[in-house]
């Protein structure tokens, strides 16, 4: 039985692992361990947290779309330059742009846009409800009735009827509609087309188009 004994420590295995534990500088190890862990924890917590902010500044913003014309055109230009009171009668014919820059949908109702002459409203034009997807620019055309019969007196305005003189024209829209990216961010957005033009009579064309 006795050359079975010397056996018996190497089984007992834990023992040897006991004695080790009592030097000092490996008793710190779990110590040292769990510090490194609490690094990298809050490393990953770092990664994860700029990601999600790269993420949600890119992708989650929410952009108010642009509105705006894109081209306008002259139809149906019919003017008189006798006086005292001349007038015009034209049909404009826009194209808008809806330009959403989001990663995600947006969802617009109906409006009505104005076309002034100064401080009058001179026509008015729908649009209609509709949708501009993500990352991509909705065009739609619309066309409005302008005609003088809505200004209060035109006598004024016989020079810029005659030849070569123009009319200064401004329009403005105001949407509203809902913007959704990807189910996380779901915002209500009002683009506005503020546009000015010039239209010359005897080119029958529109001329300065901006819009801001
Ligand atoms: C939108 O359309 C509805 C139904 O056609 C109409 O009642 C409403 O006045 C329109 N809104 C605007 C701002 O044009
Ligand atoms: C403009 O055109 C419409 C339809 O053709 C007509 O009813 C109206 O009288 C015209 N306006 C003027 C000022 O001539
Ligand atoms: C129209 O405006 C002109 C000047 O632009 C003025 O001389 C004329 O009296 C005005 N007519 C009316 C009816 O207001
Ligand atoms: C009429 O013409 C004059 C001079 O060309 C210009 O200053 C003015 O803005 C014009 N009026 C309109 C309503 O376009
Ligand atoms: C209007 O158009 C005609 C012909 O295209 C051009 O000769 C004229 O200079 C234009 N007028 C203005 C004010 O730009």
């Amino acid at each position: 039985m006795q050359p079975h004994q010397p056996l018996a420590p190497v089984q007992d295995y834990p023992r040897s692992d006991m004695e080790l534990g009592g030097f000092k500088p490996k008793a710190l190890r779990p110590e040292e361990k769990s510090s490194k862990c609490l690094v990298y924890v809050l490393a990953i917590m770092v990664i994860q947290g700029t990601v999600l902010l790269i993420f949600g500044t890119i992708f989650l913003r929410a952009t108010t779309p642009g509105f705006e014309f894109g081209s306008v055109r002259v139809r149906n230009l019919k003017y008189r330059t006798n006086l005292p009171s001349p007038w015009f009668n034209f049909t404009l014919v826009m194209s808008i742009s809806i330009e959403n820059t989001n990663f995600g949908d947006f969802r617009f109702d109906n409006t009505t846009g104005t076309v002034w002459c100064g401080p009058v409203v001179v026509g008015e034009f729908k649009v209609p409800k509709g949708r501009a997807q993500a990352r991509a620019t909705e065009r739609l055309y619309v066309s409005v009735d302008v005609g003088s019969l809505r200004l209060p007196n035109t006598t004024g305005l016989s020079s810029n009827i005659s030849n070569s003189g123009f009319l200064e024209l401004s329009s403005h829209a105001k949407l509203s509609g809902k913007l959704n990216i990807m189910n996380i961010v779901k915002r209500t957005r009002q683009p506005e087309l503020n546009c000015i033009m010039k239209l010359n009579f005897t080119g029958g064309s529109v001329h300065g188009l901006e819009c801001d």
